[in-house]
């Protein structure tokens, strides 16, 4: 019966991608700048969808364009307002589907709620999977997204989902920083797998530090397990919100006779505790992060922001294509 499901499934999608024309790419509220960047990538215009916030609250989305046999992709982080950028999301993949789009493609560089993926109180959701199984009735055939907290959630989905990784933008830019003499360090257990192959492209050393939090805005960190003494130090994450996380690290780094330390962060989501902690940690000389949620503050130049429009661009393309993703995963494709 499953098997029936499935290739009934897979034959909707076979005849969807044959009356599929063109690539359309439209923009949610959440980052309008990285989806014209994306537009610009694939020299085509952004499309037209108009998105009004009523005074009540409530959300109205119209594509202001044919979008009957479009490519659709639709691109919304769920970053700073989820809640209402995943509603927004919701309701622009209703209106495409309903006007005939062939495919619609959710590109959310960032997964908001991916941090809620496990059972692991009595009695608390499981939000990433719930969110999952939202975006998949509201109408999505396929999702991109990016550096998700865990690898396992692709699984939370029954529709194709392209992981992409910002290791390959920012490897470059890191290297120029810590040249031959670099340690790449997991700021938790959880980032260990992040950071080893962080530490693959790099070909630089490994570490990791044990943290444990305390509460939601702070963490310690009490073990390193490695060798940075004199060692350029680079704490990789999939995130920062409260830099609880990154400081804590970089301050036992330091203490354990680091030269210097600098972070590589997915997806930064700092919050003005977050900023605040940053600037006054001199411990961390530098992070650098992408686009992939808008970063409006750099404060100063203590966040380096490299895009990772070229990367989706491409992705989107290939996706379109029909051609290979999983070369987007290295350095030179
Ligand atoms: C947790 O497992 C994540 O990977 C991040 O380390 C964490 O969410 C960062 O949060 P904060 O910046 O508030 O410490």
């Amino acid at each position: 019966m499953l098997s029936l499901v499935h290739s009934v499934c897979h034959k909707k999608m076979e005849v969807q991608m044959e009356e599929a024309k063109h690539i359309c790419v439209y923009s949610g509220c959440a980052h309008p700048e990285l989806s014209q960047q994306i537009a610009n990538y694939l020299g085509i215009n952004l499309g037209k969808c108009h998105i009004t916030h009523f005074p009540d609250g409530e959300i109205f989305a119209q594509f202001e364009e044919n979008v009957r046999r479009a490519d659709a992709f639709l691109i919304q982080p769920i970053c700073n307002q989820p809640n209402d950028n995943l509603m927004e999301l919701f309701i622009m993949m209703d209106a495409a589907r309903r006007a005939s789009a062939a495919r619609i493609t959710a590109v959310l560089p960032y997964f908001g709620y991916a941090r809620q993926d496990r059972k692991d109180k009595p009695r608390v959701p499981i939000t990433a999977k719930l969110v999952a199984n939202l975006l998949t009735c509201a109408g999505a055939d396929r999702v991109i997204t990016m550096d998700l907290h865990a690898q396992q959630i692709q699984g939370f989905f029954d529709i194709p989902v392209d992981h992409l990784y910002a290791r390959p933008v920012l490897v470059p830019h890191i290297k120029k920083l810590i040249g031959d003499n670099g340690v790449v360090v997991a700021p938790d257990s959880g980032s260990a797998k992040m950071a080893m192959a962080y530490g693959d492209m790099l070909d630089a050393g490994f570490a990791v530090v044990t943290k444990r939090r305390i509460n939601a805005t702070t963490v310690a960190s009490s073990h390193l397990v490695g060798d940075v003494k004199d060692r350029i130090c680079v704490i990789t994450d999939d995130l920062t919100s409260t830099a609880g996380t990154l400081c804590a690290a970089a301050k036992i780094l330091k203490a354990n006779g680091a030269a210097k330390v600098y972070c590589a962060v997915s997806h930064c989501l700092l919050n003005e505790t977050g900023k605040e902690r940053l600037l006054s940690t001199p411990e961390i000389e530098q992070m650098i992060t992408t686009d992939a949620v808008p970063v409006t503050d750099t404060l100063g130049g203590k966040i380096k922001v490299v895009s990772i429009a070229p990367l989706l661009g491409e992705a989107i393309r290939r996706i379109h294509d029909g051609k290979s993703v999983s070369s987007l995963f290295y350095i030179n494709h």
